[in-house]
C-alpha cells in the first residue's frame, strides 16, 4: 500500500517567495474499525471535519509502518496523523500497540530528517468518539496552519 500521490516537485513559479502557499495537505491514516467509524459518525452528526484531511482507511493502525509516514512527508504532506483503536480494542490484538511504539520512534526520528515532530500525531479514536475525531483533526489542521505561516 502506498500513500496517495502528492506533488513532489516545485516549479519555478511555486518556488517564488511571492507565491502564496497552496492548501494544507494532511494525510490521516484511520483504522477501519474505530477511527474511520468515528470519522463517519462525525460526518453523520454534522460535526466540523477539516476539508484538508486526506483520509487513508486501513484495516489496522499496526499496518502503518514508518516508511509510509515518511513517504507522505516526502510527497508533500504538511502533517500526518495515525488514529487507532484504544488499547485493548484492536481487532488484531496488538496492532495499535505496535503503532504506538512506531509513533514514539518516529517522534524521535523525524527531527533528524529536518521534519518538525509536531507535524506527526498518533492518537486513539473509537467508533463512538465522533466529537474527539472532530476536535483533534481540527486542532491538528490549525496547528499545521500556524507552523506553515
Ligand atoms: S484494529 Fe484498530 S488499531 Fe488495530
Amino acid at each position: 500500500m502506498s500513500c496517495q500521490t502528492l506533488p513532489t516537485e516545485q516549479t519555478a513559479e511555486t518556488s517564488s517567495a511571492n507565491v502564496t502557499p497552496g492548501p494544507l495537505r494532511i494525510v490521516a491514516f484511520l483504522c477501519n474499525w474505530c477511527s474511520y467509524a468515528g470519522a463517519d459518525k462525525a460526518g453523520s452528526n454534522q460535526l466540523p471535519v477539516p476539508s484538508e484531511l486526506s483520509v487513508i482507511r486501513v484495516m489496522c493502525s499496526g499496518r502503518i509502518e514508518p516508511p509510509l509516514i515518511l513517504e507522505a512527508f516526502q510527497k508533500g504532506a504538511d502533517g500526518v496523523m495515525v488514529l487507532a483503536c484504544h488499547p485493548g480494542d484492536c481487532h488484531y490484538k496488538e496492532g495499535n500497540i505496535r503503532a504506538f511504539c512506531r509513533a514514539e520512534l518516529l517522534q524521535n526520528l523525524v527531527p533528524q530528517l529536518g521534519i518538525d515532530p509536531k507535524r506527526f500525531r498518533f492518537d486513539y479514536v473509537s467508533a463512538a468518539e465522533a466529537e474527539k475525531f472532530s476536535r483533534i483533526t481540527n486542532e491538528f489542521v490549525d496547528k499545521m496552519r500556524s507552523i506553515r505561516l
